[in-house]
């Protein structure tokens, strides 16, 4: 038979190993999404600076999901990090990690998030 306060030791356990597990992946989430808007960010003004504003095209081509629908992911992912030489396209390998600029292909395909 256990008594009611066996139960409350039994649940402190719990709560005490289940707690900073939880605390720590949502820290890494909440690191994750302030990341992201960074990025959000930078893409709108200094990509935004070449490839307009609302990515439909400057001085560099649109950067929309309908203009990039042909275009591998990798593809994106390695002219963001590289650059395209003999171009103004510069290359962001030293802003950007691989994740960084895996992240803005992908979200450049899905149609890039307009950080309002
Ligand atoms: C200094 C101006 C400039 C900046 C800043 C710039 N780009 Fe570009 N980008 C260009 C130009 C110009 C081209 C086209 C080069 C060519 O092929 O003639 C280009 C091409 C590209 C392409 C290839 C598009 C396609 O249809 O193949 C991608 C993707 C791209 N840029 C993404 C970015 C991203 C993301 C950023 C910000 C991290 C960025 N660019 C910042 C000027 C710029």
């Amino acid at each position: 038979m256990s008594s009611p306060l066996t139960a409350c030791a039994v649940f402190a356990a719990a709560l005490a190993c289940a707690v900073p597990a939880y605390c720590a992946e949502s820290e890494a989430q909440s690191a994750q999404s302030l990341r992201q808007s960074e990025l959000v960010r930078l893409v709108r003004q200094d990509c935004g600076s070449c490839h307009g504003m609302t990515l439909a095209g400057g001085l560099g081509p649109a950067l929309s999901k309908e203009a990039l629908a042909q275009r591998p992911q990798s593809y994106l992912q390695e002219i963001i990090l590289h650059g395209i030489p003999g171009t103004p396209m510069p290359p962001w390998r030293g802003l950007l990690s691989d994740q960084d600029a895996q992240w803005i292909a992908r979200e450049l395909l899905r149609g890039f998030p307009d950080g309002r």
